[in-house]
Parts: structure tokens; C-alpha cells; sequence
């Protein structure tokens, strides 16, 4: 058999940035910088341009940054977030956080998002703000869900966390809603050597109180204004964030590539392939395919040495963690069946051709069979 193809490939990544990464790791141990420290402010600046936004306040991780994006926005016990039940668990994680309640809107069936336009119907006086999330890569339908918000007078949290350096509109996500939260999880477009997460925003007020926050609710070491929490970026992770940040335009365009490629190939096979929203541009964070058989798919795959994962496959209305809800099975039928027919196939810079070619061959032979 052929070499395996990994899901995921951080080691191919890592390799031409060796030098560098132990040059900058090695840079945080001589200034003893751990926890925040130069890096890591740079970084905050480096990625605030990035985006295109004012501020960037970094974290330990991007569920750090949503859950204190809510905190900022006032959210509390009582509230309610609408927000999509097909995501990373981490979205409902800040809600339930702050004490509020996340209320949940299905998805559109070609792009994964949130529909706007069943939005309006769950909104309710208790409603506090609207966190959809850029699922895959791509871009939810900004215009008219700020046109909601709009309405509504309710902020917009994005949930950028797959989404870095996307497009909406020709323009890079990050400043749609009053604040958006991105991860630097390893698996990320870019990914820390460890956890990482960041929120970006236009409001200096909203910074100010998220660097507090991140650091034991204090500017002045052993005062502290309010309750605050452990939130602080590492010093090493904005050291390695640093490195690697002037490569993330050229690493998105490398996954469109790869996702072009992918859509060549597969045209013709009965897949559902991605649907790249017209107003969008994808950081194709993943190339999400759906099938009915998909579990067939997927176990000809992994007996193929195609790496493949399920994201996600189980929406979060439908999980154990979150029954006191009360929601059931068939109140968000498109989550539902995304989540028995999705398919993550990989996905990443340096996927070569003659690696996705092989990966498409495999798909093919399962279909001809
Ligand atoms: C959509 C989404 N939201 C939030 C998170 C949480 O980020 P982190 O793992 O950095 O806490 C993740 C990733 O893990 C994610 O994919």
C-alpha cells in the first residue's frame, strides 16, 4: 500500500520554520518572558493589523477569548445567546460560562452556518447578543445577520476560530461584530505550539477591560477590580504565533488550492462538495464532503490509509452536557443530517498534489464499487 495520508500533517508544516521556531522558543527562555511579555504584545499588534482591526487582546485559548467577549458584552444568568448547534462545543461553552442560555438556530444545508433567516423567530426579550460562527473556514452571511443585529439592537460575536484571514465580502473577518475570538489551537490555520486564542475589536474600552480580565481581573499587580481569571497568553505561544503569522496568507491560498484541486476531482462523484457562498472567500479550515453512506466512506478511507475525521458528529442540542436544555431530536433537522453526512477530508498547506490526487482516486474507487 502507499504511504498513509494524514488527516492533519503539523509536522510538514513545522519543518522549513524549524530554525526560526527554535530561535524565537529559545529568545522566550533567555528573557524569561512565560506569561505575556514582549511576544506576546507584538503579536497582539502583528495580529490586530492582520485583521484589520484596533485591539487584540491574546489568550490562552480561544474558548478564554469567547467566554470573556461575552463577559464584556454583559451577558449573564438569565440571558440568551442564539447561537448554531452544529459547531465545536467551545461556542455553547462561553454561554453557559456567563450563567446565560444558548439558544439554538439551524444551519443553511449547503453552507453549514447559521440560516439567518430562521433567526428572528428565536429572538426574544431575553436575547443578549447573536454568536454565529465561521464554520470550516468560511464565512456565515454577515450582511444580513448584522442586519438583524441592527434591528434587534444586539451585538454580533463572531466565532472566528477556523476562520482566520477569511473574507467576507472582499474584506478579512475579524471587525463584522463587536468583538470576534479566534484559537490558536495546533490544528489551526494558525496554530500555536500549544493552546492560544485571541479576541480582536474596535472598542479600546472592551480591550482594556479584556486585558484586566485575562489577568486576575487587575492592571496593578495585587489589586484587583474585579473577579477575574487566568487567561494569559504564554510568553513562548506569542513567540511561535509571531513566526508564523507572516505565513498565513500564503498558507490560505495554498488550502484554496488544495480545495480547487479537491472540486476538480470530485466533481463527479455523487459527494456533496463544499459550497463556497457567493459574498465568501473560505480559509478552508476544512474541507467538509457529505454522503449518506459516509460511515462506508469513511471506513474505506481508513482501510485505504486516508486520513479522514467527522466534524462534528453529533450537534450540540443532541449532546448529554447540554439535556437540560430541552431541546430534542428533529428540532434542527439540518444540523441533524449534516452531522451523519459530513466528512472532513485533508486538508492543508502542504498537501501535495500527487497526496490529494490519491486521496480523490480512493473516494472514486468507493464509489465505483
Ligand atoms: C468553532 C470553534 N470555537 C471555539 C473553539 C475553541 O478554541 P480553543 O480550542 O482554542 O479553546 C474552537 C476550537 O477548538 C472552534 O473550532
Amino acid at each position: 500500500m502507499s504511504e498513509p495520508i494524514p488527516y492533519l500533517d503539523l509536522r510538514a508544516q513545522m519543518k522549513p520554520l524549524r530554525a526560526e521556531l527554535d530561535a524565537a522558543i529559545a529568545r522566550t527562555l533567555d528573557n524569561c518572558s512565560f506569561c505575556l511579555g514582549p511576544d506576546v504584545v507584538q503579536f497582539e499588534k502583528d495580529f490586530a493589523k492582520f485583521c484589520g482591526a484596533q485591539h487584540c487582546v491574546a489568550f490562552n485559548s480561544g474558548t478564554s477569548a469567547l467566554h470573556i467577549a461575552l463577559l464584556l458584552l454583559g451577558v449573564g444568568p438569565g440571558d440568551e445567546v442564539i447561537t448554531t448547534p452544529f459547531t465545536f462545543v467551545a461556542t455553547s461553552w462561553a454561554i453557559s460560562y456567563v450563567g446565560a442560555k444558548p439558544v439554538y438556530v439551524d444551519i443553511d444545508d449547503a453552507t453549514f452556518n447559521l440560516d439567518p433567516k430562521l433567526i428572528e423567530k428565536a429572538i426574544t426579550p431575553k436575547t443578549k447578543a447573536i454568536m454565529p460562527v465561521h464554520l470550516y473556514g468560511q464565512p456565515f452571511d454577515v450582511g444580513a445577520i448584522l442586519e438583524i443585529c441592527r434591528q434587534h439592537k444586539l451585538p454580533l460575536v463572531e466565532d472566528a476560530a477556523q476562520a482566520h484571514g477569511a473574507k467576507f465580502q472582499g474584506k478579512v473577518i475579524g471587525t463584522f461584530g463587536e468583538i470576534s475570538c479566534f484559537s490558536f489551537y495546533p490544528g489551526k490555520n494558525l496554530g500555536a505550539a500549544g493552546e492560544g486564542g485571541a479576541l480582536v475589536t474596535n472598542n479600546a474600552d472592551f480591550a482594556k477591560r479584556a486585558r484586566a480580565l485575562r489577568e486576575h481581573g487587575s492592571t496593578v499587580r495585587y489589586y484587583h477590580d474585579e473577579i477575574g481569571y487566568n487567561y494569559r497568553m504564554e510568553g513562548i505561544q506569542g513567540a511561535v504565533l509571531g513566526v508564523k503569522l507572516p505565513h498565513l496568507e500564503k498558507w490560505t491560498q495554498a488550502r484554496r488550492r488544495v480545495a480547487h484541486r479537491y472540486h476538480q476531482l470530485l466533481q463527479d462523484t455523487p459527494l456533496q462538495l463544499p459550497l463556497e457562498a457567493s459574498f465568501a472567500e473560505s480559509a478552508y479550515h476544512l474541507f467538509v464532503v457529505r454522503h449518506p453512506r459516509r460511515d462506508d466512506l469513511k471506513a474505506h478511507l481508513d482501510a485505504n490509509g486516508v486520513g479522514c475525521a467527522l466534524h462534528y458528529p453529533l450537534p450540540l442540542h443532541l449532546q448529554k452536557c447540554y439535556a437540560s436544555l430541552g431541546y430534542q431530536a428533529g428540532d434542527f433537522p439540518i444540523s441533524e443530517k449534516a452531522g451523519r453526512e459530513c466528512l472532513s477530508l485533508p486538508i492543508y498547506p502542504e498537501l501535495t498534489d500527487p497526496q490529494l490526487e490519491r486521496v480523490a482516486a480512493v473516494v472514486k474507487d468507493f464509489f465505483s464499487k
